[in-house]
């Protein structure tokens, strides 16, 4: 995936940053699915038609990316909460429906930002009307959900993506381009770290968050969940987990960790540790490093959490570099909304590669195949920290059973 090639379509749409500039001729347009109607895009294109489900903290980054793509148009939104519906369509020029009305409206893509637990249900009725699905990280909060949503996907020829921004940032890519390259080997040792602030009010505003049923995890399952990904998008399939946690600092509101530490062994042979935790004041923001069979070692840091993650380590014999993610200082720690609303730019690039591929009929950068992965990772380190043992990382092909 070119990420300069996504970004040239944004501008070519009129936006300069993701959520800047509405698009114009939002009139009627022909449906990329359907054909019918109205209008094509000034390249002769069919538009597709979007829609986001689910109105609530990170919905925004999909409704701008959607108005701002040049060959999509953002349709509908849907809410369980008709109040939070309406306000989200007045905000972004789309109409406010129901979760039952919103497949009534010819939608061509739709995407899932709901919680957690809600994905299988919200993607399974996309696939049997046959609307292609960009579902919210985690997957889902089981593998077996994920292997029915895969599934059901798959049986109605529906593309499934899920959204894994961070793969999209150019620091990202240029590590897995040096892991592909040879510059760096195959990878045999990373490291994750997610060091981040959360008030306690965070987990108690919402009912669904911070409890095993229906978050399915705490820091692991939420947050570090993109870094779990990044790290075995370096290093490969994971084997083996040995996982510690606790909550030392939100324990009093919520029943899952908030502070974990793991070992991670792939199987290529290679080695990883992560440790996570959202009990810190200020958060340190995150980092992934991988260090290859050459010795070489390249690593990136996200700071402050939310911004565009520099390469701050490159020890590639002849291009070394490094840069400290702290060097400006420490940085107040940041509301969660001007987290979520840093990272739509790159929210922007994922949805762009989704449509793009919707468009031209092959898989998305992040498939629901490639997302299980982390989920399967997480569930052998939930299953370790309860046996205190290390635990095998499960497959998701014994959950699929065609
Ligand atoms: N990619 C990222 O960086 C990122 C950032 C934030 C959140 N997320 C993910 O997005 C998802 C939503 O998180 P959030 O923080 O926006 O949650 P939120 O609680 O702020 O919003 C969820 C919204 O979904 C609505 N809802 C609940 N069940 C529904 C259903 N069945 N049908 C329709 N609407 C329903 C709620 O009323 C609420 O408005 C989570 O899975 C989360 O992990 C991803």
């Amino acid at each position: 995936m070119d990420v300069r090639g996504v970004r040239c379509r944004l501008r070519a749409g009129g936006a300069d940053r993701a959520g800047d500039v509405p698009h114009p001729d939002r009139a009627a347009r022909r449906s990329w699915r359907t054909g019918h109607c109205g209008h094509c895009h000034r390249d002769g294109a069919a538009v597709i038609r979007a829609g986001v489900i689910g109105c609530g903290n990170v919905a925004g980054n999909h409704a701008s990316a959607y108005r701002d793509l040049p060959d999509t148009e953002l349709v509908a939104c849907a809410d369980v909460d008709p109040a939070r519906a309406g306000e989200f369509a007045a905000r972004y020029g789309a109409a406010a429906t129901s979760p039952a009305e919103i497949f009534g409206l010819g939608l061509d893509v739709v995407s899932v930002c709901t919680p957690h637990p809600t994905h299988e249900a919200v993607v399974t009725e996309a696939a049997a009307h046959g609307v292609q699905v960009l579902c919210e990280k985690p997957i889902a909060i089981d593998l077996g959900a994920a292997a029915r949503m895969i599934e059901a996907c798959e049986r109605a020829g529906v593309t499934l993506g899920v959204l894994f921004q961070r793969r999209f940032w150019p620091a990202s890519q240029r590590i897995r381009a040096a892991i592909d390259d040879g510059t760096l080997g195959e990878p045999v040792l990373g490291h994750a770290s997610v060091l981040l602030h959360r008030e306690t009010s965070y987990y108690t505003a919402d009912a669904w968050r911070g409890t095993w049923k229906t978050d399915g995890g705490g820091v692991l399952m939420t947050q570090a969940v993109h870094n779990i990904d990044l790290l075995q998008w370096f290093m490969g399939d994971a084997v083996e987990v040995h996982c510690s946690h606790t909550a030392f600092k939100h324990g009093d509101a919520i029943e899952v960790e908030d502070t974990a530490v793991a070992t991670v062994r792939f199987a290529s042979g290679g080695l990883a540790t992560i440790a996570a935790s959202t009990a810190l004041t200020p958060g340190l923001g995150t980092r992934v490093q991988v260090t290859g069979r050459t010795g070489a070692t390249a690593g990136l840091a996200e700071y402050p959490e939310g911004s565009e993650a520099r390469l701050d380590v490159w020890a590639v014999p002849g291009q070394e570099a490094v840069a400290s993610p702290f060097g400006a200082g420490l940085a107040e720690d940041l509301t969660l909304a001007r987290i979520n609303g840093s990272l739509a730019p790159f929210h922007a690039l994922q949805i762009a590669d989704f449509t793009a591929a919707v468009r031209e009929r092959r898989e998305p950068a992040v498939t629901g195949r490639e997302a299980a992965k982390s989920l399967a990772i997480l569930t052998a380190l939930y299953a370790s920290a309860a046996s205190g043992r290390p635990e095998a990382v499960p497959a998701l092909g014994k959950e699929i059973t065609r």
